[in-house]
């Protein structure tokens, strides 16, 4: 029987979960995967390709032409598509805004899935995402749910990527996130849905330290 820790941090768009997994990662020396990078990933390479997202041939095909990578360097997710760096693309309006979809499609989560469970089949991992605690690690022995007030959420988002996007305004990122927030909760595939022993971590008024402590309070006393 494997004795690795499993920390599955789910919640919706952009409301810390990378950060706090990130840290807490580094802090503990664990593995950190950020499963919607993948799924950005695979509708990166869904959009380059005219994908059909309703062609269940086109889609399976695809699939099988998808080879992800990840290269952990300081705990930042570095993702190949087919060997290409995409890590920046992925992040992108035009990925952003199809990756939901893309996601929803039951051929696309079952593989993601399973390279994810392998992930974590003997290591010990933090894994962000939207089913990690309900489907992806049923047992992880920690599981946070995280949420945040939504405006909050688009305005720190819209801070991050302004920098490189300055047309975008704060309602295109409102916009996207409650699209994705929607799509995600109410998808037939593993909707994003809080899991019964998940622990509910609203990060509005609290800092990346803060919210760092409250899930290393959790995490410390599982380690030996
Ligand atoms: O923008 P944010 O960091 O909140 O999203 P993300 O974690 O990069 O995930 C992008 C999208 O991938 C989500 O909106 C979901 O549609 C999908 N996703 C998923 O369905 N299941 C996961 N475990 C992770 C992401
Ligand atoms: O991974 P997810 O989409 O849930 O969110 P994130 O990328 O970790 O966080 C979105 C933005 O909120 C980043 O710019 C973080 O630095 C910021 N953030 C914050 O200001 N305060 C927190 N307590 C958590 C995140």
């Amino acid at each position: 029987m494997s004795s690795n820790i499993v920390v599955a941090i789910d919640g919706y768009s952009s409301c810390g979960k990378s950060t706090l997994a990130k840290a807490l990662a580094k802090k503990l020396h664990f593995i950190y995967v950020d499963s919607g990078a993948m799924y950005r990933a695979v509708a990166l390479y869904f959009i380059r390709n005219n994908v059909d997202l309703n062609n269940h041939d086109q889609v399976v095909k695809a699939l099988e032409h998808i080879h992800l990578n990840f290269h952990s360097r300081d705990y930042q997710t570095h993702i190949t598509l087919n060997d290409e760096e995409v890590s920046a693309e992925i992040r992108q309006m035009p990925v952003s805004d199809k990756v939901s979809a893309v996601a929803a499609i039951r051929e696309v989560r079952q593989e993601m899935v399973r390279q994810q469970q392998r992930m974590g089949k003997s290591k010990n991992i933090v894994m962000d995402g939207r089913d990690i605690g309900t489907v992806v690690f049923p047992n992880a022995q920690v599981k946070l749910f995280m949420t945040a007030d939504p405006k909050i959420r688009a305005e720190r988002r819209y801070k991050e990527l302004l920098p490189t996007n300055p047309d975008m305004t704060l309602e295109d990122v409102f916009e996207n996130l409650a699209h994705r927030d929607y799509a995600d909760t109410t998808r037939e595939e593993s909707p994003l849905t809080r899991a019964d022993d998940a622990i509910i971590l609203d990060n509005t008024d609290l800092t990346p330290e803060e919210q760092l402590q409250f899930a290393l309070d959790l995490v410390k006393p599982l380690i030996v």
